[in-house]
């Protein structure tokens, strides 16, 4: 995969003479905790605020659609996505609020470098969603790969355009790499059975494949243990679509970006009584929302004078104020409705100062 500076951001404004691609027509996606995250992002103000907000996860733009329609005409929102297919449905999605949304095909590791020229015009930044991992419409529509359920080639990419697919991942990586893939990012307890099976199984070509090698790889006894309700392929599912698509490491480099791009309220040149920027992020696994507890926890710390110094020395401020008391879950009804929320934890913070310079 090349390095994350070389991705090209391609910029769409709604009015551009070359419209995305139409969308296919296919199953919709429910926005997660839709109301708590506009009211988060969009909330506290004025009715003449002008500045930017970033949905770094467009998908099929069901937050940006109420992200855009719970801000005053003046707020842009640029719309990131690595799926030429979301950005296409979501740009169909949100026409009717025309120049007001920027497309970004990126993966969001370039956040700085996508959302630059929007900020150079239309700024400053309000605010940035992280919803992660898979949309339904990828998990739904079994040519993508990402699905056990469906017969399809071995695919999980988030970007069809590039990249290395989960039959390369799978058919070329050594046994000891797939097990390190499976248990860091599957918490797999079989891994070792399962990358050996794999291994011997190659080439690898299909999901229908790579499920049935897993399940016969797992003993009856775990195969059929009671209280299972996932598949026993789900973990390794998981494990090869993160890995595919670099999910962790992305992440991990884009969340700092959005914590400096996100002025704070006394930013100079910045309206008088316009809040600081809002980071929020929506994660669906313990792995990725370690990463946003701890950023957000590092960077919500003041002074870490020992306790028994008299005075501050350190002289550190909190650089932000956390906006949720640990991570939010969705309630019982959301989940009722929509079972793919039941994992999702929000957290979010306010900035409230700049870093200080790094020496
Ligand atoms: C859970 S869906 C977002 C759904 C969206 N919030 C909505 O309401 O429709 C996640 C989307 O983020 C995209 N995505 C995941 N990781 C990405 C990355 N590193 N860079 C850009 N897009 C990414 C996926 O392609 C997918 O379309």
């Amino acid at each position: 995969m090349p390095p994350a500076t070389s991705w090209a951001a391609t910029l769409v404004r709604m009015t551009d003479p070359e419209p995305p691609r139409p969308a296919p027509a296919g199953p919709a996606h429910l926005p997660v905790l839709r109301d708590r995250v506009t009211g988060l992002l969009a909330g506290d103000l004025p009715p003449d605020a002008r500045g930017v907000l970033v949905d770094a996860t467009l998908g099929a733009g069901g937050h940006a659609a109420a992200l855009l329609a719970a801000t005053p005409p003046g707020v842009t929102l640029v719309g990131i996505d690595q799926d030429p297919d979301a950005l296409a449905l979501a740009g169909e999605r949100l026409a009717p609020f025309g120049d007001r949304v920027v497309l970004v095909h990126a993966r969001f590791d370039a956040l700085a470098a996508s959302v630059a020229p929007v900020l150079a015009t239309a700024g400053p930044l309000l605010g940035v969603l992280y919803d992660l991992g898979v949309s339904s419409m990828q998990l739904d529509r079994g040519e993508r790969g990402f699905s056990f359920r469906a017969d399809a080639p071995l695919d999980m990419r988030m970007d069809t355009t590039r990249g290395a697919t989960a039959a390369d991942l799978v058919n070329g990586s050594d046994a000891g790499a797939l097990v390190r893939i499976l248990r860091e990012y599957g918490e797999e307890p079989q891994a070792r059975r399962i990358a050996d099976a794999l291994v011997r199984a190659r080439p690898v070509t299909t999901t229908g494949e790579l499920a049935r090698i897993v399940r016969d790889a797992l003993p009856a006894a775990v195969r059929h243990r009671s209280g299972r309700t996932a598949d026993p392929a789900t973990r390794t599912f998981q494990a090869l679509r993160i890995a595919v698509n670099a999910e962790l490491d992305t992440f991990r480099a884009s969340l700092p970006q959005a914590l400096e791009l996100a002025p704070p309220a006394a930013h100079p040149g910045r309206p008088t009584g316009l809040r600081g920027g809002r980071v929020a992020v929506l994660a669906y696994h313990s792995l990725e929302d370690r990463i946003a507890k701890r950023a957000f926890a590092d960077a919500a710390r003041g002074c870490v004078c020992p306790p028994d110094l008299p005075v501050c020395a350190c002289g550190r401020e909190p650089l932000v104020r956390l906006l949720t008391r640990g991570a939010e879950s969705p309630g019982p009804d959301e989940v009722d409705r929509n079972p793919r929320a039941r994992s999702a934890r929000l957290r979010a913070v306010e900035v409230l100062r700049g870093a200080p310079p790094t020496a």
